[in-house]
């Protein structure tokens, strides 16, 4: 079968079943809207020099969610790696909760003020970038945001000779629906010269 992409569903069934598995920032932020902490799986690394993440909240303008609203407001927000034993706390935080509820409380995690940045970050997630906002733009119904990574906090025993070790980060992906991947299972190539 072949078609445009509204063919196998929508563009976004098809896309998010296809692009995977997607790293996920548990993102960290405070604003108009309180403090506000949730998932988002269209993220990535843009550029590292200096180091740009991209996260894009679905929505634009009057239908901003929290998150960019807060973003937007602030210029700042942390970027939390979801690992194997904080998915379900993740996977709370992106419930549409009750103004003035604590997205945080709710999934039984720790708020830490950030050290370069005005934002909370999550004290047990393992890996945490702390940005500014570099740039924003409106792009196919999502608000992207664009955010420096200004400083990081790694934990210790992730670290051999001072670099972070992906075998022992243990993060995770998001398929599509409900569907999750741990990085456990896992090969090495080596590049062609
Ligand atoms: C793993 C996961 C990934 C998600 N990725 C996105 C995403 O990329 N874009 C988006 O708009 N919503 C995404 N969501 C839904 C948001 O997390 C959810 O709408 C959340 O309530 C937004 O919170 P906020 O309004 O506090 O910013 C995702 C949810 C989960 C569980």
């Amino acid at each position: 079968m072949d078609g445009p992409p509204e063919t196998f569903g929508s563009p976004y069934r098809l896309l998010s079943a296809a692009v995977v598995p997607r790293p996920i920032a548990w993102v960290s932020s405070r604003g108009p809207r309180g403090e506000n902490l949730a998932p988002f799986s269209f993220f990535n690394v843009v550029a590292i020099d200096p180091p740009i993440v991209m996260v894009a909240p679905v929505g634009v303008g009057e239908d901003r969610k929290d998150t960019p609203e807060n973003v937007l407001a602030t210029e700042a927000f942390a970027v939390n790696v979801v690992t194997g034993d904080l998915v379900e706390a993740m996977n709370e935080t992106a419930a549409t909760l009750a103004p003035g509820e604590s997205e945080f409380e709710r999934a039984g995690v720790t708020a830490v003020e950030a050290t370069a940045v005005d934002a909370p970050r999550v004290a047990e997630a393992h890996v945490s970038f702390e940005c500014t906002l570099s740039e924003s733009m409106e792009l196919g119904g999502s608000t992207l945001l664009f955010g420096e990574v200004v400083h990081a906090h790694v934990d210790d025993d992730l670290l051999v000779d001072g670099k972070l070790d992906v075998t022992k980060l243990d993060a995770v992906g998001r398929l599509a629906g409900g569907y999750y991947a741990s990085t456990r299972d896992r090969y090495h190539l080596e590049r062609p010269p």
